[in-house]
């Protein structure tokens, strides 16, 4: 992990309220991987002091993009950066998703913005193992679609939720979970708000699925120093059953969450 100052070589407003931000740093491309997150140090005064974490979406040969959503004043101060200012980047960081090179089914299942870490996921089974990718994106209402183009481009078969209906089948992304049938083995990888992902993994669970979820948490140092981003687990790390997301995770397979206990 290292820092990098990133050219901004891309910034758009790609659904309201949510931007792609596409940071130019050849060593930082070379060295991410689908799963990782970076810290943007989104303004050089103090305000706010801590660095926002955010998933690695794509990776290209010189430059990584991100996907955010606008949620506080934070994300608010990113939005407004124009391409060729620089931001200082922390990462990449955390682990990344496995994949099983025996599985040729794979299975992405996003919610709202946690949609962002699959993009760079689906290209890298893609180039590296090949097989079937189906992906179900979530969203409030069809505006708020984030990646379907990006993914039909791939190859990858879309399915989409809307909580209104305005557009493919109304309701939650686990609702189509629920009904696929897949007999083949397959791995599930999802990534969006937790009881969302509860649920998923209790679906995979039924089905004796492996399932591989990208969490989130409140981050302050991202590099496992400060303890502030702990979640309770089956395993013990550092005498504790508690794992840092930002060090153990954010990727973790869902039947080592105790999920009693969040
Ligand atoms: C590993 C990791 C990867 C992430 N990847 C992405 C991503 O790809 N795209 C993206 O848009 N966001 C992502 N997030 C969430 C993102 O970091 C927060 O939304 C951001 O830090 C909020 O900063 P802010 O200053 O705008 O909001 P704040 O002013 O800090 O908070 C505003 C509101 O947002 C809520 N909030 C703050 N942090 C989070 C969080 N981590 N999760 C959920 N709600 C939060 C607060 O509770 C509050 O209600 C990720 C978080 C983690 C830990
Ligand atoms: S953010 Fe400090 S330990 Fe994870």
């Amino acid at each position: 992990m290292k820092l990098y100052d990133c050219i901004v070589s891309s910034h758009n407003e790609v659904a309201p309220g949510y931007f792609r931000l596409v940071l130019k740093d050849k060593e930082l491309a070379e060295l991410s991987q689908p799963g990782q997150f970076i810290m943007l140090e989104v303004t050089n005064t103090y305000e706010p002091f801590l660095r926002r974490p955010m998933s690695i979406e794509r990776i290209f040969s010189d430059s990584i993009s991100i996907l955010y959503k606008v949620v506080g004043k934070g994300t608010k101060l990113l939005s407004t950066i124009s391409i060729g200012e620089i931001i200082n980047v922390q990462g990449p960081l955390g682990n990344s998703f496995p994949i099983d090179p025996n599985v040729k089914e794979y299975l992405l299942v996003g919610g709202g913005i946690g949609i962002a870490p699959f993009p760079a996921l689906a290209e890298k089974i893609i180039r590296t193992h090949g097989g079937n990718i189906q992906v179900i994106i979530g969203a409030k209402n069809h505006p708020q679609v984030l990646c379907e183009r990006d993914f039909r481009e791939m190859g990858c078969k879309v399915y989409v939720a809307t909580e209104d209906g305005s557009y493919g089948e109304k309701g939650l992304v686990t609702d189509i979970l629920e009904n696929l049938n897949i007999n083949s083995p397959v791995t599930v990888y999802t990534c969006g708000p937790i009881r969302m992902i509860k649920k998923v993994h209790q679906i995979c669970e039924q089905r004796d699925w492996v399932c591989y979820a990208s969490l989130e948490a409140n981050m302050a140092c991202g590099i496992g120093v400060c303890l502030g981003c702990v979640v309770p687990v089956k395993f013990v790390v550092e005498n504790e059953m508690m794992a840092r997301v930002c060090k153990e995770g954010p990727i973790f397979d869902t039947r080592v969450i105790q999920w009693e206990k969040i």
